[in-house]
């Protein structure tokens, strides 16, 4: 059964380019890395993951972001040497546990390169092993992007309301072993 499988604490992965990222969840010690792969996004991307213009975030807000408990609150970072890449993260709903809400932003420089594919499909095995069972995300309507990547085939969409996605998970056995915090 899936919950008994072999987990890791990181693992090492290549982008299409053959780019090797390593991937792992988030700890208290990434705020600088953290703040400083915000800080080098793009404004358009910074807005589409923020929903609004964002330069910087109070030190409450950073240390929320690395204080996730690889339960109800889980974020994978892809790293390339000491430099954060990518971010998946979903936060489970309150008053709905079996889903979470989930975002993702991956750097300018490497998307579309199937960094957000494989950030996307390490929160799939680890939303499974943790009893939730749909992802919804606030999307704008214009990103193409996130929507692609929340079309993707371990994934069924049941609502599409135009700026809220609500996808539920494929409970396929085929997915990574679950990255442990
Ligand atoms: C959305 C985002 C995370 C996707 O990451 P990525 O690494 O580019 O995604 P991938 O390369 O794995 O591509 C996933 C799918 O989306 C498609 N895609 C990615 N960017 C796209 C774009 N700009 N337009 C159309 N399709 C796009 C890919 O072709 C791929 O489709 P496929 O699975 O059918 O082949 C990234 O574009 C990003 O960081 N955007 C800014 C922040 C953001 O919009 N976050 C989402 C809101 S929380």
């Amino acid at each position: 059964m899936f919950l008994f499988r072999r987990s890791a604490v990181s693992r090492k992965a290549r982008i299409r380019d053959g780019t090797r990222v390593t991937l792992r969840q988030v700890r208290g010690t990434d705020v600088a890395a953290l703040r400083a792969f915000v800080q080098s996004l793009s404004a358009e991307s910074r807005y589409l993951r923020f929903h609004g213009i964002v330069t910087d975030l109070s030190e409450a807000q950073w240390k929320y972001l690395v204080s996730a408990d690889g339960l109800d609150h889980v974020a994978v970072v892809a790293w390339i040497g000491r430099r954060i890449v990518g971010v998946g993260r979903y936060i489970r709903l309150e008053h709905a546990h079996d889903t979470a809400e989930v975002s993702f932003v991956v750097a300018d420089s490497l998307q579309r390169r199937g960094l957000g594919s494989l950030l996307r499909d390490e929160l799939v095995a680890l939303a499974l092993r943790s009893g939730i069972r749909s992802f919804r995300a606030e999307v704008m309507a214009a990103n193409q992007g996130m929507r692609r990547l929340l079309r993707a085939s371990s994934m069924n969409v049941v609502k599409d309301m135009g700026d809220t996605i609500e996808v539920s998970l494929d409970q396929a056995d085929s997915r990574p072993e679950p990255l442990v915090a």
